[in-house]
């Protein structure tokens, strides 16, 4: 890819103040020889939806693990409002694939787990009014004393996003988050994901391996090459907010789903 189709990604054309910032984020992973990204550059502007989907290894959690501050970059930067991000940050919100509940604590205690970490008991307690009202928000109301086990896929999802929520994170993070749910819970949550992303104001950037998640959600779509992983395209999504799920039966969404498929069936890209 060359300089003037790599400033193309950057934020996409979209108006905003750019929020994350990464400058040539490359990794290697060392111990198996594996370059898993290649100087990838992404601006994300506040309050902007983004999804990235491409093929299995591509390097797409590398990345999220890269701008969580999880994992440091072999090569590159990583900005967020100004600041370099060099380790776990309060105002980033991760959420996982699977729920990651603990078993022994209840919804609520499992909510407040990381003000626990990060202040303490006592500081955990004080937001337990804060993890009813999110609970009651994901539609878990009455739910705060029952354990994971007693939970559904999609509750433990629900209460998830809670816990990603009560930090008040100003970005929230997400790898495949929904992916293990039933199609039904899953449209469920997305149109919920969207529904706290405005309400908050918050700006989000989701890994899925969905077409039409990417696009029923995203401002943008970044579509990724086979390892070593960079953006082919930054595909912008212009269909109104909020969205709804009848809106997957415009003809709009289609040559949209249309045009992100054609890109991955191509293989090889660039
Ligand atoms: N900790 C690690 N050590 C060594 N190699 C790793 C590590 N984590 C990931 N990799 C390798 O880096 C590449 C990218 O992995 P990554 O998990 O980022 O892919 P992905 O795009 O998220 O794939 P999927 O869609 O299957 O989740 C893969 O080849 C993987 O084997
Ligand atoms: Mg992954």
């Amino acid at each position: 890819m060359n300089a003037l189709q790599r400033s193309a990604f950057d934020g996409a054309g979209l108006a905003g103040r750019p929020v994350y910032e990464l400058r040539g984020v490359a990794k290697s992973y060392a111990r198996r020889s594996i370059h898993a990204l290649d100087r990838v550059d992404l601006t994300l502007t506040e309050g902007s939806f983004s999804s990235v989907i491409g093929p299995s290894g591509c390097g797409k959690s590398t990345l999220l693990k890269i701008m969580a501050g999880v994992l440091p970059p072999t090569e590159g930067s990583v900005y967020l409002e100004g600041t370099p991000v060099t380790g776990t940050r309060r105002d980033i919100g991760m959420m996982f694939q699977q729920a990651t509940l603990f078993p022994w604590r209840t919804t609520l205690e499992n909510i407040v787990l990381p003000i626990e970490i990060r202040d303490g008991k006592k500081a955990a307690r004080a937001m337990h009014d804060e993890a009813r009202a999110l609970l009651d928000l994901v539609g878990l109301k009455g739910f705060d004393s029952v354990r994971p086990n007693e939970l559904s896929g999609g509750m433990a999802q629900r209460a998830a996003i809670c816990r990603m929520l009560i930090t008040k994170p100003a970005v929230l993070l997400l790898d495949e988050p929904f992916s293990a749910l039933d199609e039904l819970s899953r449209d469920f949550m997305n149109m919920e994901l969207q529904r706290i992303c405005m309400e908050r104001n918050a700006t989000a950037f989701l890994v899925t391996h969905s077409i039409p998640e990417a696009v029923i959600l995203s401002d943008t779509v970044y579509v990724m090459s086979p390892r070593p992983g960079n953006f082919v395209e930054a595909i912008n999504i212009d269909l109104p907010r909020p969205r709804t799920l009848d809106m997957m039966t415009d003809p709009k969404f289609g040559e949209y789903v249309r045009r992100i498929r054609a890109r991955l069936d191509k293989g090889a890209f660039l």
